[in-house]
């Protein structure tokens, strides 16, 4: 009888078990970057559905934090004066408390996706100060007190800086009818709602210098007047060159020297042509495309896989560099066939800003920033 090959076999799993481990086990986003950083994901309503096992299952695998894209939105969890809609918004925290993600929230206060009526008063006037900031205390009473203990933090207050001109705030509804103290009213109303959860002003194009001073100007007479903030989310909707690594990391080392946290909240990168030099993300923008601003609608050409690689790659070489004040880094999307950048600032595009393509497959950027991952940190 032949010697059993048990033994042999035996021997040949022990070396495995003893040199592979790190081999075996798979290099996923949120395991690279571990001890640096959460990695976040914002989902949608069709991402998250069960009919979308490949979606969820890659999205549990990647992340640690999840935001929802729009279903915490004013719009969404508060359609009406008396009616609160929560089961879009349960279920992302359900998803998250299932795969052991953070849960982050997005957002309490914003000008855009705000039901009109938030902003009238009883008799189709303009809503009173009072009243506004009534409803305001009310809604972040509701909806930050309903998540209370799951929401790791809140995207306060969203976009309030303005873009242009010599006005440091823009000119939104809340600002218009409360005044310039909104901002502190919302982070007050929020801390009073969930005490322990981290509250973050949010926008974007903050690495423009001057957009960024103003938002320093801002955050620094919030601190001076004990208004309770913890970090500011820098949205991070970028282009393949714009902005540039320079400013992307003086927005972080910025904010950081005020002592607060800094959190990429919204990452992408838009790698299309727009019609002038690349834009910001202001959500009321819009352009005519034309036949020149949608070239990859048959696929992303490898040179251009490469590009964005590179790109993904120093951006995180920056991160990590400041992994000591940058908390989280929350990716925009999860795959190029669902991400906002199709549809903005011109409609009907095929945009590849993700580092998942329309099947979800890993890109030449995901490899690209596992690798940037797996490199020995700087002390
Ligand atoms: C976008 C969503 O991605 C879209 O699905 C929605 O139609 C509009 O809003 N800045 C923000 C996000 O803070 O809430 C925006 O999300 C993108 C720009």
């Amino acid at each position: 009888m032949p010697a059993s090959p048990r033994p042999f076999l035996l021997c040949l799993t022990t070396a495995a078990a003893l040199f592979l481990p790190a081999a075996a086990e798979e290099a996923t986003l949120r395991s690279v970057f571990k001890d640096d950083f959460t990695v976040g994901v914002a989902l949608n309503g069709w991402t998250l559905s069960d009919r979308n096992p490949n979606a969820t299952g890659l999205a549990a695998r990647q992340f640690n934090s999840l935001t929802a894209e729009n279903d915490m939105k004013w719009q969404m969890i508060h359609p009406q004066p008396d009616r609160y809609n929560f089961t879009a918004a349960d279920a992302y925290v359900e998803f998250a408390e299932k795969h052991k993600m953070e849960v982050i929230g997005h957002t309490l206060v914003w000008h855009s996706q705000t039901p009109r009526w938030v902003f009238e008063g009883a008799d189709g006037k303009p809503a009173t100060r009072e009243e506004l900031l009534k409803r305001m205390r009310d809604h972040i009473q509701a909806v930050a007190g309903r998540y209370k203990g799951k929401v790791k933090g809140w995207d306060v207050v969203n976009e309030a800086l303005s873009d242009g001109g010599r006005e440091i705030l823009r000119d939104s509804p809340w600002r218009k009818i409360i005044g310039d103290d909104f901002i502190d009213h919302a982070f007050r109303y929020a801390r009073e709602a969930d005490p322990e959860a981290q509250l973050y002003y949010n926008d974007y194009g903050l690495e423009d210098p001057r957009k960024r001073a103003n938002c320093v100007k801002l955050v620094k007479g919030m601190l001076e007047r004990k208004v309770p903030v913890d970090g500011i989310g820098t949205q991070s909707h970028f282009h393949l060159v714009q902005p540039s690594l320079e400013d992307i990391e003086k927005t972080i080392a910025d904010f950081a020297a005020l002592g607060l946290k800094v959190v990429v909240t919204e990452l992408d990168v838009d790698v299309l042509p727009g019609r002038g030099p690349s834009g910001n993300a202001d959500i009321g923008r819009r352009e005519q495309g034309d036949s020149t601003t949608n070239p990859y609608t048959a696929g992303f050409p490898p040179d251009m896989q490469e590009k964005l690689a590179k790109r993904y790659a120093d951006i995180f070489g920056i991160y990590l560099k400041h992994r000591k004040s940058v908390d989280r880094v929350t990716f925009w999307g999860l795959g190029d066939g669902h991400t906002w950048l199709n549809g903005f600032p011109i409609r009907g595009r095929t945009n590849h800003p993700l580092l998942f393509d329309r099947e979800l497959k890993p890109k030449p950027a995901f490899e690209a920033v596992i690798r940037k991952g797996r490199e020995p940190r700087s002390p």
